[in-house]
């Protein structure tokens, strides 16, 4: 049975709910091997412009890898299920649409990690996030220890590894962690597909390249500089280059095909 609700929203934002509210939505090995098979599915659909990533309920976004899947695991079972949930979401840090994590509650563990790896993260008032896997004896699997550096810097991520401690959504916000926060879960969606109808609105393609190019940042066999400047480079054989330089001289909005 699918551990997950996927809907189109306007014919352009596609909606996937983590749907185990019962276990705090919790991340099993099924889930996240469903979640790989339905960003595949959209990921050259011209019509999809953006994913919002959230959790059925008001309670929880992900409360975490799930503990009873694991809890018996041998460390090659260990390796197994860390390797393959970084596979799945290199899928979404790399997605060429943007991924937004729509955080309605405990964003707790992988489900902070989740929350991390998606482009960018609007939370509700009551959301809550940490890394709780020492209380557990184990470390993050799924990019923790290298996802909250990058977001958070060295030293807030290393107090909150180390401490195991729960950030509310407005500390998550001061440390950059979270784009917005909303006060409502009401609110919540409507945010989300705020921005992106705000990113539809420009060309597709530039889009994508922007997604690669800050990535290569973080790529240690690549050097984000030379990835812009040929990302950079690209955009002038596409349509929409030609569109929006023109829209601008003719004084006028650009249409963007995403060629
Ligand atoms: N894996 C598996 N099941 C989980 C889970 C997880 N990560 N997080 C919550 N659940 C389950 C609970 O076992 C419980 O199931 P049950 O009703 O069958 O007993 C159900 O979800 C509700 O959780 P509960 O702990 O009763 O809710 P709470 O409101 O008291 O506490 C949390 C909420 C999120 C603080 C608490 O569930 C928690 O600490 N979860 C684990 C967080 C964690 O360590 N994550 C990292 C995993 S690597």
């Amino acid at each position: 049975m699918s551990q997950l609700q996927v809907s189109i929203e306007n014919g352009q934002i596609l909606v996937i709910s983590i749907n185990r509210p019962d276990k705090m939505n919790a991340l099993n090995i099924a889930l996240i091997a469903e979640l790989g098979e339905v960003l595949a599915k959209y990921d050259d659909d011209n019509a999809i412009r953006g994913v919002i990533l959230t959790g059925v309920g008001t309670k929880a976004f992900a409360a975490g890898a799930d503990i009873a899947e694991f809890a018996h695991f041998t460390a090659d079972e260990g390796e197994n299920l860390s390797h393959r949930g970084h596979v799945i979401f290199k899928v979404i840090e790399h997605y060429p649409k943007p991924i937004i994590a729509a955080v309605n509650g405990f964003a707790l563990g992988g489900g902070c990690e989740l929350a991390m790896v998606c482009h960018l993260r609007v939370a509700t008032a009551n959301a809550k996030f940490g890394q709780p896997e020492v209380n557990l004896g184990i470390i993050p699997g799924y990019g923790g220890t290298q996802r909250l550096v990058q977001l958070i810097g060295k030293g807030r991520a290393l107090e909150l590894l180390m401490t195991a401690d729960m950030i509310t959504a407005e500390q998550a916000l001061s440390f950059g962690l979270v784009n917005h926060v909303v006060r409502d879960h009401a609110d919540l969606l409507p945010k989300c597909t705020e921005i992106i109808n705000k990113i539809a609105k420009k060309a597709p393609l530039a889009i994508a390249k922007i997604i690669d190019s800050v990535n290569a940042h973080f790529a240690h066999n690549r050097d984000g500089f030379a990835a812009e400047i040929q990302h950079f480079a690209d955009c002038f054989l596409t349509e929409d280059f030609k569109e929006g330089t023109t829209a601008f001289i003719e004084k006028r909005s650009a249409t963007f095909v995403g060629k």
